[in-house]
């Protein structure tokens, strides 16, 4: 424990209200009064395909410009930038026939860290979601940053266990392994092709190897393991990364030379550990870290905005049409259907937010993002709902409309045909519940949706309703 505790730690620790300050409106990090550190480690993980914020509400955090913005203006050349896993998926589950859409986006989030200065990537079990190939070619696309010890396939090691490099004048080691008690087995489509070994025992024998040549190790481990700082330890590195692990630390974990930080999910975050090293560069000394918010003060950065701008080409050029969707009941009409029944409440509802709900994508260009149109227009993603013409969508489709409260009115709008008979179950619901709300005003996009406020606020129809 004594080894690493130092003047700069309790320095850093006495200004604790500093720190909240520092959190709360990412203030320019304070040049450390004594020396500049021997190493500086910019850190990630989980990003989880979080490319940038969707601006729906203000004060979101993250974004890879802001990263991007925020490790070039503050690297040097002692800095080493790594990422501890899963950075292009949520989850194992997206629908398979979305490759395509995945595959782009995947390339986007390698370019800009690449565009970053990333030095090494360990994948995360997500980042496995579309096969191995997907991975290799977006590691080619990063120029072989990512490393990975422990995962295997038939023909071998799937990525290089470790690398070295020269930072300024310190050599360091990085290595980093996958969680083996990850449930593999339940997803077989998936991981049939691959094996992964004992991850301490794979972290053991690289860490060991590359003391030989290097003053410092830095152990990347994308894993959930109940004692972090046993982990770390036993793995004799001298910093550990862990990964798949959300939560925001104040300072470093501690175990005798080892210091321990998790990276933060969806890219809100950046961690930034400052390292002051002794024995000729081959102990941490002392350290400063800080967890930096990428909020919307941090300025974009012009490559990776540029790199953003022909993704959005790419999105018109493509019209990827997610139409998976199934459970429909009826089809869609549209308003201006509903409108000759019910004036009142269309008139109504014209005046609303939701009716130009669109143009707010127009205003960016998101207008084509297969991950901004659901909540922005009407029955994205099913047969008679929002999307490409040439594709089987219906272009008019537009904004938040009737049926994304009341449901695809269709069969209801039709029943005084001749030969029609009013069937009540294609009666639209009356009353819409608060949890069709929140299927779009979720946390991160809406913060304080509050379902009697918004009423008022005229979500619905602004007013009196219909009839
Ligand atoms: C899960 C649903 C959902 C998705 C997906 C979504 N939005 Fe939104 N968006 C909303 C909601 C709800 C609001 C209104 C939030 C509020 O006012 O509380 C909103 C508001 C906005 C606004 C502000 C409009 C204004 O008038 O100020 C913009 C801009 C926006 N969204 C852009 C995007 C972009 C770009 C994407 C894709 C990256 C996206 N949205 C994806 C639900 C969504
Ligand atoms: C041809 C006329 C007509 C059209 C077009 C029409 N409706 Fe209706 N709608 C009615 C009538 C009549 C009722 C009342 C049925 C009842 O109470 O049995 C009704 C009931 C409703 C209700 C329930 C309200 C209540 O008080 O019971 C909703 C919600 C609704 N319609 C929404 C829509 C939407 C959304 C559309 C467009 C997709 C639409 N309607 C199109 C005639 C129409
Ligand atoms: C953002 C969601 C939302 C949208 C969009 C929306 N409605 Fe509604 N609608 C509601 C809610 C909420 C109520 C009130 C239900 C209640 O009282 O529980 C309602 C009530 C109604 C009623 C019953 C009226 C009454 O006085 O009882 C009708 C009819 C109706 N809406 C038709 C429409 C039509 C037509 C459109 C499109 C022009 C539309 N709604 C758009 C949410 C919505
Ligand atoms: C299909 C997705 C969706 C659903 C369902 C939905 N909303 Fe919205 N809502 C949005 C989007 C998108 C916006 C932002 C529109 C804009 O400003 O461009 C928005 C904006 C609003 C606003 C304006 C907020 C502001 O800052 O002025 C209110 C109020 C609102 N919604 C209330 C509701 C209520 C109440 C319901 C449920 C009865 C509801 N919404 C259902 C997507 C949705």
């Amino acid at each position: 424990m004594r080894a690493i505790s130092s003047a700069r730690f309790r320095l850093s620790r006495s200004t604790g209200f500093g720190i909240i300050l520092f959190l709360l409106f990412t203030a320019p990090i304070a040049v450390h009064a004594a020396s500049s550190p021997d190493l500086t480690i910019f850190f990630s993980s989980d990003t989880r395909g979080m490319i940038r914020r969707c601006g729906c509400t203000d004060g979101q955090l993250g974004g890879l410009s802001a990263r991007a913005s925020y490790i070039k203006s503050h690297r040097n050349n002692e800095t080493l930038v790594l990422d501890a896993g899963d950075t292009f998926f949520d989850g194992l589950d997206d629908p398979k026939d979305r490759k395509a859409f995945y595959s782009l986006k995947a390339s986007v989030l390698m370019k800009a860290m690449k565009i970053s200065g990333y030095d090494a990537i360990l994948p995360g079990e997500y980042d496995l979601e579309f096969g191995l190939g997907l991975l290799k070619n977006n590691a080619r696309v990063a120029g072989d940053r990512l490393i990975c010890a422990n995962l295997y396939t038939a023909s071998g090691p799937a990525f290089q266990g470790s690398m070295i490099k020269k930072i300024g004048r310190l050599t360091v080691g990085i290595t980093g392994v996958i969680d083996d008690k990850f449930p593999y087995g339940t997803f077989p489509s998936i991981f049939k092709r691959f094996r992964v070994e004992n991850s301490l025992e794979a972290a053991r024998r690289q860490v060991r190897t590359l003391r030989e040549k290097a003053g410092i190790v830095v152990l990347l481990a994308h894993l959930s393991v109940s004692d972090q700082k046993k982990f770390a330890a036993e793995s004799g590195a001298d910093v550990v990364i862990f990964g798949d692990d959300g939560g925001i630390l104040k300072k470093p974990l501690r175990y005798g030379n080892t210091l321990v930080v998790k990276g933060f999910y969806e890219g809100k975050l950046i961690g930034r550990l400052d390292l002051w090293l002794g024995h000729g560069n081959k102990k941490i000394k002392s350290y400063k870290y800080k967890a930096v918010r990428l909020g919307e003060g941090i300025p974009p950065d012009p490559d990776v905005e540029e790199l953003l701008a022909e993704y959005r080409q790419m999105l018109k050029k493509e019209r990827f049409a997610f139409t998976d969707m199934t459970g429909l009941k009826g089809y869609f009409a549209g308003p201006d259907k509903c409108k000759k029944c019910h004036a009142r409440s269309f008139h109504n509802w014209s005046s609303t937010k939701h009716a130009r709900a669109f143009s707010a994508l127009v205003k960016t260009g998101d207008q084509y993002d297969p991950e901004c149109l659901p909540c922005h227009v009407t029955g994205y993603g099913y047969p008679t709902g929002y999307g490409d013409r040439a594709k089987g969508g219906r272009a008019d489709l537009k904004n938040v409309t009737c049926e994304n409260c009341h449901g695809a009115g269709g069969l209801h709008y039709n029943y005084e045909r001749p030969g029609n008979y009013l069937d009540p179950y294609n009666v639209p619901p009356v009353h819409v519940k608060e949890k069709v709300c929140t299927g779009c005003h979720d946390d991160y996009r809406s913060p304080n949706f509050d379902f009697k406020k918004y009423e008022q606020m005229g979500g619905a129809h602004r007013g009196n309703n219909g009839p």
